[in-house]
C-alpha cells in the first residue's frame, strides 16, 4: 500500500483505539477528548487538502460523497462537544459519533483507497504523503488556538 494511504489507515486505527478507551476507561476521558477533538478535525482536514483534491475532478461523484461525509463526522462532533463529560447523554453521543466515523473509515478504506490506486501515479501518491503530514500538524495548531 502507498504510504499516504498507510498514513490514513494508521490515522484510522489510532482513532478507533481513541474510541475504545474512551467508552471503556472513564478516568482518561477528558484527555482523550481533547485528543480526538484535534486528531478527527486534523486527520480530515488533512485528507481534503491532499488525497481528495487530486481525486476530486477524476471521481467527483465518490469525492462529493466522501466530503459529505466528512460534513456529518463534523456536525455530530460539534454536537458531541457540546455535551458535559458527566451528562448521560453522552456515551449515546459517542457512539453515535463513532458510528458516523466507522462508517465514513469504511468507505475509504473499502473504496476511496483503491480509487487513489487506481487514478493517481505512484509519484503523485509519493509527493502527498510528506504534505498529508504537514496538513495535519498545521490543522492541530489551528485548533489548538
Ligand atoms: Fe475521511
Ligand atoms: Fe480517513
Amino acid at each position: 500500500m502507498p504510504q499516504i494511504l498507510e498514513l490514513i489507515q494508521d490515522d484510522h486505527e489510532l482513532i478507533r483505539n481513541l474510541f475504545d478507551e474512551l467508552e471503556s476507561n472513564p478516568d482518561t476521558r477528558d484527555v482523550r477528548c481533547i485528543t480526538l477533538r484535534r486528531e478527527l478535525p486534523g486527520h480530515m482536514y488533512a485528507e481534503e487538502a491532499t488525497l481528495y483534491a487530486r481525486l476530486r475532478d477524476l471521481v467527483p461523484e465518490e469525492i462529493h460523497r466522501s466530503l459529505e461525509e466528512h460534513d456529518e463526522v463534523r456536525k455530530n462532533l460539534a454536537r458531541f462537544e457540546r455535551i458535559p463529560l458527566r451528562d448521560d447523554a453522552w456515551i449515546p453521543a459517542l457512539r453515535e459519533l463513532r458510528e458516523v466515523v466507522e462508517a465514513h473509515f469504511a468507505t475509504e478504506e473499502g473504496h476511496v483507497f483503491t480509487l487513489a490506486e487506481r487514478h493517481l501515479s505512484r509519484d503523485t501518491l509519493f509527493e502527498l504523503t510528506e504534505t498529508f503530514e504537514r496538513e495535519k500538524v498545521e490543522a492541530a495548531q489551528q485548533i489548538a488556538v
